[in-house]
């Protein structure tokens, strides 16, 4: 189990001050000129050096995409923006970094767009995240008044100017091109990549859109140095993480713990253990709502990360939002519920995932009934596939997976239920 003083987030259950002079007192803000004047490559090096994949559910790594942006510049400025559109379901550990631990999302700000050469950042934050706008604009203002932002940044010679903006409730415009769109002032649509946003993003720009915690553990990483922060986990799955459990554990929480944990350990040391016992644990989503579904037996022995959970049980670490069933659960309407809302999210703009993700949720609703046969079981699976990789984002995947996840995982299920041998939940 990670030790307290291994954690990179100090605040995370609002314990203490969140105010510039409390998040001082815990070591942030602490030589961030220093870091700086190491200078972009030093930094870009020490940040591929620590293994840090992105933290948002891609897992694509960090400093690798921070040198995807042009050295010089070519006329055209650099942004970074910082992806706090929190949306998918299960997922809310980035809003407890913005609740109780601004400042050090607001350092990273700093020190990543230095790396990157770009002289404003905006983090463009979920609509419905109303309190956190109200703490990070007040650490915000909090950080220009004591000059960490502006003019001559913290002391490191290097202007910068940080931009917070409100989105307005749609999950879409966490893809993030849709996420650039929608600063741009347009309708929140995903483009086509490539180009990818370090060719061309905000404004035609070299962009770099990082997730808030990927950005939150920068100042930390190197402050300790990139050898300790790849000291936890395995290879290739390094560093401490936030995971956000929910469901049926007796005590759901947000923990920053090492990656790579096994699902027994974080349930039973932060958790409480499942409610009624392991045996009556039926299944886990170990990666918010868009990776598909483990039966319970499975998920047990666990390695919690990237590859363990992709290779060995076809499914995801995605942004770590753990979501536990027990055996009360109707597994076919907990799928069916996440149908309705790729549905519901869908911005219409391609046919495989405007048409598909309907139909998928019309054929889930029959089944949930027990209203269909058992050859519309591999019809519904072969749909899933059409949708999958034919789209002009992810939300055509994440769409398909979670139904591709129950069949191949909870077949005799829906069996039973389209035989009438069970029948669907209130
Ligand atoms: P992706 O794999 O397409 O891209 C990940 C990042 O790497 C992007 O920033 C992309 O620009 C960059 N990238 C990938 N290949 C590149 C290349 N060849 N050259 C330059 N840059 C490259 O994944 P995407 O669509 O950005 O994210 C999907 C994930 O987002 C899902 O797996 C899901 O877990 C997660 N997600 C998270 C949500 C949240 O609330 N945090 C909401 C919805 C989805
Ligand atoms: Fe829009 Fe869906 Fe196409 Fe993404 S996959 S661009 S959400 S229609």
């Amino acid at each position: 189990m990670l030790k307290d003083q291994d954690r990179i987030f100090t605040n995370i259950y609002g314990m203490h001050e969140r105010t510039l002079k409390g998040a001082m007192s815990r070591g942030h803000w602490d030589g961030t000129a220093g870091i700086i004047q190491k200078g972009r490559d030093w930094i870009i090096d020490e940040m591929k050096a620590s293994g840090l994949r992105g933290r948002g559910g891609a897992g694509f790594p960090t400093g690798l995409k921070w040198s995807f942006m042009p050295k010089e510049s070519d006329g055209r400025p650099s942004y970074l923006v910082v992806n706090a559109d929190e949306s998918e379901p299960g997922t809310c550990k980035d809003r407890e970094i913005m609740r109780h631990d601004p400042h050090t999302l607001i350092e990273g700000c700093l020190i990543a767009s230095f790396a990157m050469n770009a002289h404003a950042c905006y983090i463009y934050l979920r609509g419905e995240y109303i309190r956190e706008r109200e703490a990070l604009q007040a650490a915000i203002d909090e950080a220009y008044d004591a000059g960490l932002l502006g003019k001559n940044a913290a002391g490191s010679g290097y202007d910068f100017d940080l931009y917070l903006h409100h989105g307005a409730g749609a999950y879409i415009c966490g893809e993030e091109t849709a996420l650039i769109e929608s600063l741009e002032g347009k309708k929140g649509m995903p483009r086509m990549k490539p180009p990818f946003p370090a060719g061309a993003g905000l404004y035609g720009c070299p962009t770099t859109v990082n997730n808030v915690e990927s950005i939150a553990v920068v100042p930390t990483i190197l402050r300790r140095g990139a050898s300790w922060f790849s000291g936890f986990g395995r290879q290739n799955n390094a560093g401490t993480k936030l995971f956000a459990i929910s469901g049926h554990v007796n005590n759901p929480c947000v923990v920053e713990e090492e990656m790579s944990i096994s699902f027994e350990e974080l349930i039973e040391k932060h958790c409480g253990g499942i409610r009624g016992g392991w045996d009556n644990l039926l299944a886990v989503i170990p990666g918010g709502s868009s990776v598909p579904c483990v039966r319970g037996e499975k998920m047990k022995d666990a390695i919690m990360d990237f590859d363990y959970l992709r290779g060995e049980l076809g499914s995801g670490l995605g942004t770590a939002a753990v979501i536990v069933m027990d055996k009360s659960t109707d597994i076919i309407k907990a799928i069916w519920r996440l149908s309705k809302f790729y549905k519901h999210e869908s911005c219409g703009q391609c046919t495989p995932c405007r048409e598909g993700t309907g139909w998928m949720m019309r054929v889930m609703e029959r089944l949930v009934q027990g209203n269909a046969s058992v050859e519309e079981i591999d019809m519904l699976f072969n749909v899933t596939k059409q949708v999958e990789g034919h789209t002009i984002c992810a939300l055509g995947d994440a769409a398909a997976w979670p139904i591709q996840g129950l069949i191949r995982n909870f077949r005799d299920v829906i069996e039973d239920r389209v035989n009438g041998k069970s029948i669907a939940a209130e």
